[in-house]
């Protein structure tokens, strides 16, 4: 599978929405998921994200955030289609310790 980590916390782009074949994006208040085992690991979304907040499984920026795609993507609701993103997402991209602000 591959892995929403925290660089998309409080950007949300949501370009990687649009490619996904199967729909297996899910969306909390600052942050999506990736439902780990709806994704087929096909990997169009991964060069999507502005942010680069989209990793395969077997990245070590992965481990703290797979179980963290897994029981969120259970709960928030699905999203297939692009929005508009935060305001101030641009000012958020690459910005070190975001994972402290991940909200559910
Ligand atoms: Fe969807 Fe493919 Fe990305 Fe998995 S790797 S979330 S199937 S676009
Ligand atoms: Fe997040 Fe990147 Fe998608 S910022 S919403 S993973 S395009």
């Amino acid at each position: 599978t591959y892995v929403v980590t925290e660089n998309c916390i409080k950007c949300k782009y949501m370009d990687c929405v649009e490619v996904c074949p199967v729909d297996c994006f899910y969306v909390g208040e600052n942050m999506l998921v990736i439902h780990p085992d709806e994704c087929i690991d096909c990997g169009v979304c991964e060069p999507e994200c502005p942010a680069e907040a989209i990793v395969p499984d077997s990245d070590d920026k992965a481990v703290a955030w797979l179980e963290k795609n897994r029981d969120f993507a259970s709960l928030w609701p699905n999203i297939t289609r692009k929005g508009a993103p935060p305001d101030d997402a641009d000012a958020w991209k690459d910005k070190p310790g975001k994972a402290e602000l991940f909200s559910a």
